[in-house]
């Protein structure tokens, strides 16, 4: 009985608590930060706000006026999974040719994974 209780006490934690932004490391999104925001009140920035962005339609911040590749991916229905991040990030030219997202391609599987971290968990 006893070990009941702290066996559902300790599930609870961890339901409440869920493995938060706070475990990745922050600092792969140091380079984003002068165009992105992980917040909806950052005002306007070069870039689109990514509040949620895993899962998020492609071109999804309402308030963002998009290159027409990333709207026409939006109207075929494309949705950000990890997969389409990961991709994207190693190579964003390559997803979507003339996307105006300027910065340079991530090569390295390691810093692409520590942003799938943070994106995913904001
Ligand atoms: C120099 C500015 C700049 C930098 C730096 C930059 N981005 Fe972008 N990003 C953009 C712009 C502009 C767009 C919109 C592209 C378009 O409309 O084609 C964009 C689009 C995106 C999108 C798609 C958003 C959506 O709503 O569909 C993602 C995801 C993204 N960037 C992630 C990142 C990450 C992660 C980094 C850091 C490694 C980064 N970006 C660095 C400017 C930038």
């Amino acid at each position: 009985m006893r070990y009941g209780f702290l066996a559902a006490a300790w599930l609870a934690a961890c339901a409440s608590s869920p493995a938060g932004a706070a475990d990745c490391n922050r600092q792969a999104f140091a380079s984003c930060q002068a165009c992105h925001a992980l917040t909806t009140d950052a005002g306007q920035k070069p870039g689109p706000q990514l509040v949620g962005i895993a899962g998020r339609p492609v071109a999804g911040d309402p308030s963002f006026d998009y290159s027409p590749q990333l709207q026409a991916a939006r109207a075929n229905g494309d949705r950000w999974t990890r997969e389409r991040l990961d991709t994207f990030l190693s190579d964003p030219q390559a997803l979507y040719p003339g996307t105006w997202m300027g910065s340079p391609p991530i090569r390295d599987a390691k810093q692409r994974a520590d942003l799938l971290c943070v994106l995913d968990r904001p």
